[in-house]
């Protein structure tokens, strides 16, 4: 069975306090998660061991990274070893967002690095991919998303790509309000889990949790998760609000 995944990706938001509230509000509410359904909350650094230590009291509660450096240690001021994020007791590291491939320039090279990072250190990637605009526009989606999964994934080995989540991430879709189709989200989805198959069979193919993110609120989750090929989602702004990201949470069956 495919692990169903409500992601929260805070990004640079929330001060120390507001973050506090926000952690507790949702997890002082009964859930009711089922076996199988996981919630990640990728939290900014500075409050890492903070949401370790709260989410820890609950099963199937996770602290996510929303980066990791490529490297393994060393002098490299202002990064954050897969090591270091491991020994505070993470599990999930967000590689590739799109903000990260656009403003810090990212390339699926790099990325593939990252993700070796992480699986060397027990960490599990949440990997994300999706097409800007003008290449949706261009018919060109699928290709380019091809290319993605093939130039920061193909090079593991069927074991480790089981220890991967994807994120399906249109970027016009990122902050915009302007959610992909059900059926745009279950096409792509459907597709990238044709390509996984095709390089590392259907049983493989058929374990791998691909989640949706852009604009998922708690108006239009139940929509999409429903889909055959949507496993949860990755949730930016929505998740800000604690009474929103619990409806998107209980959106998962
Ligand atoms: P959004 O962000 O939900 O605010 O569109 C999603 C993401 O960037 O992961």
């Amino acid at each position: 069975m495919r692990k169903q995944i409500a992601a929260a990706n805070w990004k640079m938001n929330l001060n120390a306090d507001e973050a506090h509230q926000l952690l507790s509000k949702i997890l002082h509410t009964k859930l009711a998660l089922k076996p199988g359904q996981e919630i990640i909350f990728a939290v900014p650094f500075p409050y890492i061991s903070i949401a370790v230590k709260k989410c820890a009291e609950h099963n199937n509660v996770f602290v996510a990274a929303q980066n990791c450096s490529d490297k393994t240690s060393g002098a490299y001021t202002g990064e954050t070893s897969a090591i270091m994020l491991q020994s505070v007791g993470v599990q999930y590291v967000i590689i590739g967002h799109s903000e990260r491939r656009e403003y810090f320039n990212e390339t699926n090279e790099v990325l593939a690095k990252k993700i070796d990072q992480c699986l060397s250190h027990g960490l599990k990637p949440l990997f994300c991919c999706g097409e800007p605009l003008s290449i949706r526009e261009e018919g060109k989606e699928k290709e380019y998303v091809a290319e993605q999964l093939k130039q920061s994934l193909y090079h593991l080995t069927a074991d480790q790509l089981q220890q991967i989540v994807i994120a399906y991430e249109p970027i016009w879709a990122i902050g915009t309000g302007k959610t992909a189709t059900t059926q745009q989200a279950q096409d792509m989805h459907a597709f990238i889990r044709q390509q996984i198959e095709l390089k590392y069979g259907h049983h493989i193919a058929q374990t791998i949790s691909i989640l949706y993110g852009g604009s998922v609120k708690a108006a239009n989750a139940k929509d999409l998760f429903s889909q055959p090929d949507v496993d949860g989602g990755l949730v930016g702004g929505a998740s800000l609000n604690a009474e929103e990201f619990i409806t998107i949470i209980q959106s998962l069956d």
